[in-house]
């Protein structure tokens, strides 16, 4: 989940290094970005204060799980390049910064929850969602989430590096260039956010050429060895569960079990 704004768009485009990518590893890698960047959430998000609260709240338990999700990929992976770049990703995702003393605080999942119990003090959060929606929410949260983790694990166990790969790059590939939309809702609601503790949002909006470089690296030369079946296929199902993820809270912020896609 860590960030890399300039890169994500970057990697779409073409790689900085490493073999260029075959079109329809290309085509992938801009699906896995666009369908969540256009998804009708942004939408409900961006016109309504109460769905973009509703948002956050529904998004919350996946980003607790991130970084144990990040780990047993660490754990699962055999290849050793592609394990090195996933243990730079979960130090990030622990908090670790170079030159900087470590704090359980600084865990992204910890970022996330400070960012949601500071967003539940101001007076715009408590004229839009009660304490009974947001129990409400948080538990949608956790399913979801479970849902989305549940299908990511078993995928992770099956035991092939590049389709692992590929469904990562499925839920990272897009973090950059949705979290600076979350930034832009956010100001809508106005001067309190300067008491909501934003570091999650704008850690995520930071650019990481380096690590969605390497990822993308990685992706073309599996693409273009004999596993390019593999992570086209982990691409594919990466995708799947970012899209199943947003239709569920698409649900949730639509309160009736209808999905409300935009004509
Ligand atoms: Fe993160």
């Amino acid at each position: 989940m860590r960030a890399a704004a300039s890169a994500a768009s970057a990697s779409t485009a073409a790689p900085a290094a490493g073999p260029a990518l075959p079109a329809n590893t290309l085509a992938l890698l801009k699906l896995r970005e666009e369908l969540i960047t256009r998804h009708p959430v942004n939408a409900l998000m961006r016109e309504s204060p109460r769905a973009l609260l509703q948002f956050f709240e529904l998004y919350g338990h996946f980003a607790y799980g991130f970084a144990p999700f990040v780990c047993t990929l660490f754990t699962a992976l055999k290849g050793q390049r592609a394990k090195a770049f996933i243990y730079d990703n979960l130090l990030d995702e622990m908090g670790c910064v170079d030159g900087q003393a470590t704090a359980w605080d600084n865990q992204h999942g910890e970022l996330y929850r400070r960012f949601l119990t500071t967003l539940r003090r101001t007076e715009v959060y408590r004229a839009h969602l009660s304490e009974a929606d947001t129990a409400a929410l948080d538990a949608a949260s956790q399913r979801l989430s479970q849902q989305a983790y549940g299908t990511y694990y078993a995928l992770v166990a099956e035991g092939h590096d590049a389709q692992s790969i590929g469904a990562f790059s499925g839920v990272e590939g897009w973090v950059a260039a949705e979290y600076p939309f979350w930034r832009e809702c956010l100001a809508t609601l106005g001067s309190e956010m300067r008491f909501v503790d934003t570091r999650t949002i704008e850690i995520h909006c930071e650019a990481d050429v380096e690590h969605a470089r390497v990822l993308d690296e990685l992706i073309g030369e599996y693409a273009a060895g004999d596993r390019a079946a593999d992570v086209h296929r982990g691409l594919l199902r990466g995708i799947e569960i970012s899209q199943t993820l947003f239709a569920g809270m698409q649900e949730e912020m639509a309160g009736s079990g209808a999905l409300a896609f935009a004509d």
